[in-house]
């Protein structure tokens, strides 16, 4: 069994984004710009943008993060964006998710302008990944495909179930796992709350793809021996001797299903990790097109 480090995987990715950077600072060019729009005070979300910021410091971008009050309007936070939108020095936008429920999602999606939407969430973005054009994929399957590439793990012809059909990763992974691309051409099962004896589906995965957002829901007796396990959950879970009162638990019961594996993600230290490096890779194609 190989564990997938995160931290290995992402920090070989930011010093290739860092190197380039540093390339275009020395021709002159201004450094590459995300906007971060964080409504209300989720810890969780605290703690993601928190993050994103810091890598894109660590990496030479720079960053500008909007915090809005929990109750602020939806047209408030709509005429932010658009603001966003026209304003030449910010090349990528993102608004944390999940929004307070007053606001609609898919029209705060929406009004991102397709050509800065890093998260690659608008359904222009999500329309060109599924037609396999040119796009910015979504920072969490982007950023497994990274990993997948970084320890260069053959997927051609395999199996992969993926557990979830989120808009965020479980979808968009199955897209791209499915693809035509060095690191797709699988044969591709999205499972979700509706399948029946899901733990034989997974039995037959080559590849699993964790995504539900339930801890430790993949047991060892739902995983084939040699399979591949990518755990994408990060669920804080309260417990009382942990120094912040709770712990981060992934969708995989890593002591149970890690023997059997021939890979597997850590949670925490895998997936998350990779998640910010395709988010800053989006945000230097946007940046790079401003520059034609
Ligand atoms: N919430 C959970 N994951 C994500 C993500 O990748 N982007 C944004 N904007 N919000 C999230």
């Amino acid at each position: 069994m190989q564990i997938l480090d995160g931290k290995i995987a992402s920090q070989s990715v930011k010093e290739q984004l860092a190197a380039e950077v540093h390339q275009l600072l020395a021709a002159g060019n201004r450094a590459p710009h995300l906007a971060a729009i964080l409504v209300g005070s989720n810890g969780a979300s605290e703690t993601y943008v928190a993050s994103k910021v810091k890598n894109c410091a660590e990496i030479g971008f720079e960053s500008t993060l909007i915090r809005l009050n929990a109750d602020v309007s939806e047209e408030e936070l709509l005429n932010t964006i658009r603001q966003l939108n026209e304003d030449p020095k910010i090349d990528g936008i993102l608004v944390q998710l999940p929004l307070p429920k007053h606001i609609s999602e898919p029209k705060v999606i929406e009004t991102i302008s397709a050509e800065k939407d890093v998260d690659g969430f608008h359904p222009v973005s999500v329309g060109r990944l599924v037609q396999g054009l040119e796009t910015f994929i979504p920072a969490t399957p982007y950023g497994i495909m990274l990993m997948l590439e970084h320890y260069k793990i053959p997927t051609k012809g395999k199996h992969a179930v993926v557990i979830g059909r989120s808009n965020i990763v479980g979808r968009p992974m199955s897209v791209l796992l499915s693809s035509n691309h060095p690191y797709g051409n699988c044969t591709v099962t999205i499972c979700h709350s509706h399948t029946p004896d899901l733990a034989a589906v997974c039995r037959q995965g080559d590849i699993i793809v964790a995504a539900l957002g339930k801890p430790e829901f993949v047991t060892a007796d739902m995983v084939k021996e040699g399979a591949i396990i990518i755990d994408v959950g990060i669920t804080r879970v309260e417990d009382a001797t942990a120094k912040k009162g709770f712990r981060i638990k992934g969708d995989v019961a890593f002591d149970q299903v890690s023997p059997k594996a021939s890979y597997i993600t850590p949670v925490p230290g895998g997936v998350g990790l990779m998640t910010i490096a395709g988010l800053m890779k989006n945000t230097l194609v946007a940046y790079k097109r401003t520059l034609q």
